[in-house]
């Protein structure tokens, strides 16, 4: 397929999306909310469910708030079409995968979509650390997937990190820049270097925080508290260690020191630890602190 045989952006209309997890759900909604007709997928109807759940309740607290009408809600609800069968994406024209973090799983979802999606369809892929241009090494065309990395929550944050791949043409990046401006993101080009930008500064910071209170530093509510007053973070490193996961976390730290061989970007003992033993922040109920 030749790039100018690709579909344009203002062509696209029919999106799906994979994975109706913690990022998942979240891009679905905005898809949705900005008028595109989507399909969620997930390896269950309980997964999907529980996104649309989700969905549901986020719109519902915007309707609380005056920020969407009852009637905004239902279409937006109605323009979301769950299937657990990824043969149901056949006529999608632009896909976002946000699986989870394994290149197992990614593996069999894209050599999946390489067959079943139309040849003129984007694969964008919400990777928070596996390259862009491993996932894109799946599939025959390579040209046709990019990066497209949203941030948590989805509907709340600005910014989308659309990642260039070495194979990723020059259509399939402007393609994800401009739908990333329909949704009313802002879209940040980057090369696929390591973390990209985002993960490549926060989660040292978080890893340092972590450091810190394995030393005694301070408490965690101190650490918490000098980030939040000292420097206007919204939540403090270790609560934003919670709410990214801190398997999601450790998975950068270590793609980071073994790309880059440095030892800086080593994982602080206690993150392991905690990983090892099942907290894993708000998802798990557990993590630097308790969600019960
Ligand atoms: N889904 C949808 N909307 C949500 C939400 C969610 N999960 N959580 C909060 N919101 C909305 C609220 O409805 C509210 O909307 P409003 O302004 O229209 O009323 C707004 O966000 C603010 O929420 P709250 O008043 O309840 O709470 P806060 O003011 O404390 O904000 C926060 C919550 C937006 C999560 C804020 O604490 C924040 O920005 N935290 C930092 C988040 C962050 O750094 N995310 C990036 C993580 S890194 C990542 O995702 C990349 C990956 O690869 C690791």
């Amino acid at each position: 397929m030749q790039q100018d045989e690709m579909l344009g952006e203002t062509q696209i209309s029919k999106v799906g999306v994979i994975g109706a997890g913690a990022m998942g759900h979240g891009i679905a909604q905005v898809f949705a909310q900005s008028g595109f007709q989507v399909r969620l997928n997930d390896v269950s109807m309980d997964f999907i469910n529980s996104g649309m759940k989700r969905i549901d309740e986020n719109l519902s607290r915007a309707v609380e708030k005056g920020r969407l009408s009852a009637y905004q809600k239902k279409e937006t609800l109605s323009s979301i079409s769950p299937t657990p069968d990824l043969d149901d994406f056949s006529d999608r024209e632009f896909v976002v995968e946000a699986v989870l973090e394994k290149i197992e799983v990614k593996r069999e979802v894209f050599q999946r979509l390489d067959k079943v999606c139309p040849k003129d369809s984007v694969l964008a892929t919400n990777t928070s650390s596996i390259p862009v241009t491993q996932i894109a090494s799946l599939v025959s065309n390579p040209a046709r997937v990019g990066g497209m990395h949203f941030f948590n929550p989805v509907p709340v944050m600005a910014l989308v990190e659309i990642v260039k791949g070495l194979q990723t043409s020059e259509k399939t990046v402007s393609t994800v820049q401009k739908v990333s401006q329909r949704l009313g993101k802002t879209p940040v080009l980057v090369a696929d270097s390591p973390g990209f930008v985002s993960n490549r500064i926060l989660c040292p910071m978080i890893n340092e925080a972590i450091f810190a209170l394995e030393e005694g530093i301070a408490t965690k509510e101190d650490i918490d508290t000098v980030m939040k007053l000292g420097m206007r973070h919204p939540m403090g490193p270790l609560e934003l260690a919670d709410f990214v996961g801190l398997d999601v976390l450790l998975d950068v730290l270590e793609v980071l020191h073994r790309e880059y061989q440095d030892p800086k970007y080593r994982a602080s003992p206690l993150l392991r630890k905690m990983v090892r033993a099942g907290y894993l922040g708000r998802k798990t109920k557990k993590g630097f602190y308790n969600y019960d």
